[in-house]
């Protein structure tokens, strides 16, 4: 809780350290968190309900995620489930008999370029087959050291999160931080010679750097003088009868307090334009 600086801010790392203590967020678990945040437990239970990580059901000593989001399912994602599902007998979001293995469907994880992928305890198992599945939890249930395809040892969920949660494991450089086909862009970009494009003062990006550093940026200048002059037409539409003056260029305090009976933009204008009017009438 100390890490923060509104106590209220520890609750995500809470119920995973909760889960990696109980194996799920329970109803003791809730109330506990409530009380050590100075929440509500119906606040602590909306939380727990609604993020997927947080498990209202016993786990098993492992979780095995399969992604089924549309590109791991048409690269074979469908079939791993299924194959894995027939295997243990079980469904989405069960557990074996023996405790060992919970399956369960999971949406993107955001290793689409591996697809299809598998997790095992929040670990990645990168371009998977049925096969290769079935003799992951295979292992996995006799208890056989697996090592995720990209390098971290797999431990048991309550060990995972304990890491969610925050506390170091000291395992934090298993493995690469990216590799095959994540750089395989960036490969072709070396062997091609590509570069980025040059910085583009007018970008997006210029303006978003501009605005970090409080200047303004032409992009900015350009909306606010879009915004005033909205507004001062916005003002002329809603002004009384001879109005057409209103689009003169004045200031907002003016156009709020109405044109003086001097201000040749103000009425003056509106009276030459209706004199014009009746000037083409006398026509
Ligand atoms: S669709 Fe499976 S990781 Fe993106």
């Amino acid at each position: 809780m100390g890490r923060y600086p509104q106590a209220r801010s520890a609750l995500l790392p809470m119920l995973h350290l909760l889960q990696s203590v109980q194996g799920q967020v329970t109803a003791e678990g809730i109330e506990l968190c409530a009380e050590l945040l100075g929440l509500t437990a119906a606040e602590v239970s909306g939380v727990a309900t609604f993020y997927t990580m947080y498990k209202r059901r016993p786990m098993g000593t492992h979780h095995v995620g399969v992604c089924t989001n549309t590109l791991c399912a048409v690269m074979g994602g469908d079939a791993i489930y299924e194959r894995l599902s027939e295997r243990l007998g079980i469904g989405n979001d069960e557990t074996t008999e023996d405790g060992a293995v919970t399956l369960e469907r999971i949406e993107c994880n955001a290793a689409c370029d591996h697809a299809p992928v598998l997790t095992v305890n929040w670990e990645f198992m990168d371009s998977q087959t049925p096969q290769s599945a079935v003799e992951l939890v295979e292992k996995l249930r006799a208890g056989e050291t697996v090592t995720a395809t990209r390098g971290a040892t797999i431990t048991s969920w309550r060990e995972a999160e304990r890491v969610v949660a925050g506390f170091e494991d000291g395992r934090v450089d298993e493995g690469p931080a990216a590799a095959g086909p994540s750089l395989a862009g960036l490969e072709i970009a070396r062997q091609r010679g590509w570069t980025a494009p040059a910085f583009d003062e007018g970008s997006d990006a210029a303006a978003a750097e501009a605005e970090q550093v409080g200047e303004e940026s032409p992009q900015q200048a350009a909306a606010e003088s879009d915004s005033g002059r909205a507004a001062t037409e916005t003002a002329a539409a809603e002004s009384p009868a001879g109005t057409r003056g209103g689009g003169s260029p004045q200031g907002e305090d003016e156009i709020a307090s109405g044109p003086s009976p001097d201000d040749s933009t103000g009425e003056t204008a509106t009276t030459g334009e209706t004199a014009d009017e009746g000037g083409s009438s006398d026509d």
